[in-house]
């Protein structure tokens, strides 16, 4: 190619100094243009061609929507984290498609809502969940620590907020919500899985038909936890979180290990580029990063082709679909 333009050029210049034929020497190298770009329009097209048909192949959410809203321990922007005040606004007033609900288990081995594994940050207590009976949970105040820490959203009914248990929850928001349950620490509390399957299948949520419309969503950073899951339940659709840094790092051959047993996975949003959104698109997974709260980054992911989000503010992210 180089070649021939460099003989068009040197033979324009000739014909031009001899003042021949100018006008057909300028169309030809116009002709010859032309067909350059068409050649370069035709690779775009083929590429084009070629990502649309890989996007025809890629995994949707379960629920039907093109971007779904996991609210992130409730909209826990506004309401104090796993209790019912965030979990209602999350579901009821702004229609968030998920709960998402961190689990850990007390002493007489209730499933509850809570993140941490110990009640410090969120509660007036202290010590380790493991520590604690149901019974004694449910005395301390998981609403006031908010209100402190978020004035501008602080609420006297938040006072005295209860730790649920996922029973509690599940009992509550029944079988048309959707739920988004992580096992926290599976190491620490072993049967959490056998449990968390229990109680499910109690609430009706293990039937084909639930499971199929992703009523319910499993998610969590340990491998052996999903691999367990997958072991006792093949039917109920996995989420393998990657922390941060952890995705950068991941082989071709890592996802291909995690797409045996996980309909897709949760990176921590700042590893996302739309290069790597692509290529766990094309390996076959549902793309649900975490924990994004500002609409600029909604704006940009949803660009990359993520397939929803965790987020604390559930009601920016609906808005940022509904502009979309
Ligand atoms: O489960 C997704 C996201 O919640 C993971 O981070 O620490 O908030 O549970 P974390
Ligand atoms: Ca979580």
């Amino acid at each position: 190619m180089k070649h021939s333009n460099k003989f068009l050029i040197s033979s324009i210049a000739i014909l031009s100094l001899s003042g021949i034929g100018s006008s057909t020497v300028t169309e030809a190298a116009s002709n010859s243009q032309g067909t350059n770009s068409q050649s370069e329009k035709t690779s775009v097209q083929t590429a084009d061609d070629n990502s649309k048909q890989e996007q025809q192949n890629w995994i949707h959410n379960l629920t039907g929507e093109k971007f779904t809203t996991i609210a992130h321990r409730g909209a826990s922007g506004y309401a104090p984290e796993h209790t019912f005040y965030s979990y209602d606004k999350s579901h009821n007033a702004i229609g968030a498609s998920y709960i998402e609900v961190d689990l850990q288990m007390t002493k007489d081995g209730h499933l509850v809502a809570m993140h941490d594994e110990t009640v410090d940050r969120t509660t007036n207590g202290t010590g380790r969940v493991d520590q604690y009976t149901l019974e004694e949970l449910k005395q301390l105040d998981a609403g006031s620590k908010f209100n402190e820490q978020n004035p501008q959203y602080a609420n006297s009914n938040y006072e005295g907020a209860q730790i649920p248990t996922l029973d509690e929850i599940l009992e509550r928001y029944g079988t048309d919500a959707n739920y988004y349950i992580e096992t926290k620490s599976p190491d620490v509390y072993p049967g959490m899985e056998e449990k968390l399957l229990d109680t499910l299948n109690k609430h009706q949520l293990l039937n084909e038909q639930s499971l199929k419309k992703g009523h319910v969503m499993v998610q969590s950073f340990s491998q052996e936890s999903l691999l367990k899951m997958k072991n006792l339940n093949s039917n109920v659709p996995l989420i393998r979180l990657l922390d941060k840094g952890e995705l950068p790092n991941m082989t071709q051959q890592d996802f291909n290990y995690i797409k045996q047993y996980a309909i897709g996975v949760g990176p921590e949003y700042t590893d996302l580029t739309k290069e790597n959104v692509t290529n766990l698109k094309n390996t076959g997974f549902l793309v649900h990063p975490f924990t994004v709260n500002e609409v600029a980054d909604m704006e940009r992911l949803n660009e990359y082709g993520v397939d929803g989000l965790f987020t604390n503010y559930p009601d920016l992210y609906k808005q940022v679909v509904n502009e979309q």
